[in-house]
């Protein structure tokens, strides 16, 4: 569904990402582990349109999407959820939702309900100013927004920060289940052990580099992956 080859990418003339390649099979959960700073959330935003891709190609359902702007991309199906700033504080619950509904034409009742059915936490909330949520809401309609378009893949930047553990293990939960109605997923996850229990294979970055790849199960019982990202049991 989603074909990274050999893509070199970055802001300035430095490169953050170099010669990295990955995929996503269509109906997968595929998560990216990886140190603070190694490129994890470069490596989304060059999916997503947002860096300055030097090198490599992108393909997403059969056709090529290097250099495609965002706009572009959520018209053929693919929405983005950043690490950060990914609401808009000032406004509604109901307004974020809305506007993530801009590039669809009619039947936004209809999606804004099936978010709703996903997250009925928000149904109470939807015209209280989105900064006066929890941390847990606010990842909820984040999520919630980038659903509004009825994507065929969702690409997820450290969904579980700064949760806690049991809004943590809701969010994994519910992904899961975005995941079991029909959407592909690709998230970036430091809470590695969650992230990988729940999907099917896995890709742990070092320095803008693939170091390693393989089915999620694997790589939870991989010596050197417990050392290195998933703590002591
Ligand atoms: N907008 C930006 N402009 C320039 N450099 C950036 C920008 N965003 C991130 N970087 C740099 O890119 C590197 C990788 O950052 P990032 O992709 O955010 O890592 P991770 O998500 O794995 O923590 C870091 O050295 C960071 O300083
Ligand atoms: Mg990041």
């Amino acid at each position: 569904m989603l074909s990274l080859e050999s893509i070199t990418a970055g802001y300035t003339d430095e490169n953050i990402i170099t010669d990295l390649s990955l995929r996503v099979e269509e109906g997968e959960i595929v998560t990216v582990i990886g140190p603070n700073g190694c490129g994890k959330s470069t490596l989304m935003k060059s999916i997503f349109g947002l860096t300055r891709m030097r090198g490599g190609r992108i393909l997403f359902l059969g056709q090529e999407i290097t250099g495609l702007r965002p706009d572009q991309l959520v018209k053929r199906g693919l929405s983005y959820v950043p690490q950060e700033k990914n609401v808009f504080a000032a406004l509604t619950v109901r307004e974020n939702l809305e506007i993530g509904a801009i590039a669809l034409k009619g039947g936004i009742d209809e999606r804004i309900s099936l978010v709703l059915e996903l997250f009925p936490a928000l149904a109470d909330r939807m015209d209280q100013r989105a900064g006066t949520l929890s941390g847990g809401e606010q990842k909820m309609l984040a999520v919630g927004r980038a659903m509004i378009i009825n994507p065929s893949m969702l690409l997820l930047d450290e969904p579980s920060a700064a949760l806690s553990p049991k809004i943590m293990g809701q969010l994994f939960s519910e992904i899961q289940e975005i995941n079991e109605r029909g959407v592909t997923i690709l998230m970036v996850e430091q809470n590695a052990r969650r992230a990988l229990a729940i999907s099917d294979r896995g890709y742990v970055m070092e320095m803008g580099k693939n170091r390693l790849e393989g089915p999620a199960r694997s790589l939870l019982d991989n010596p050197e992956v417990c050392r290195l990202y998933l703590g002591r049991k």
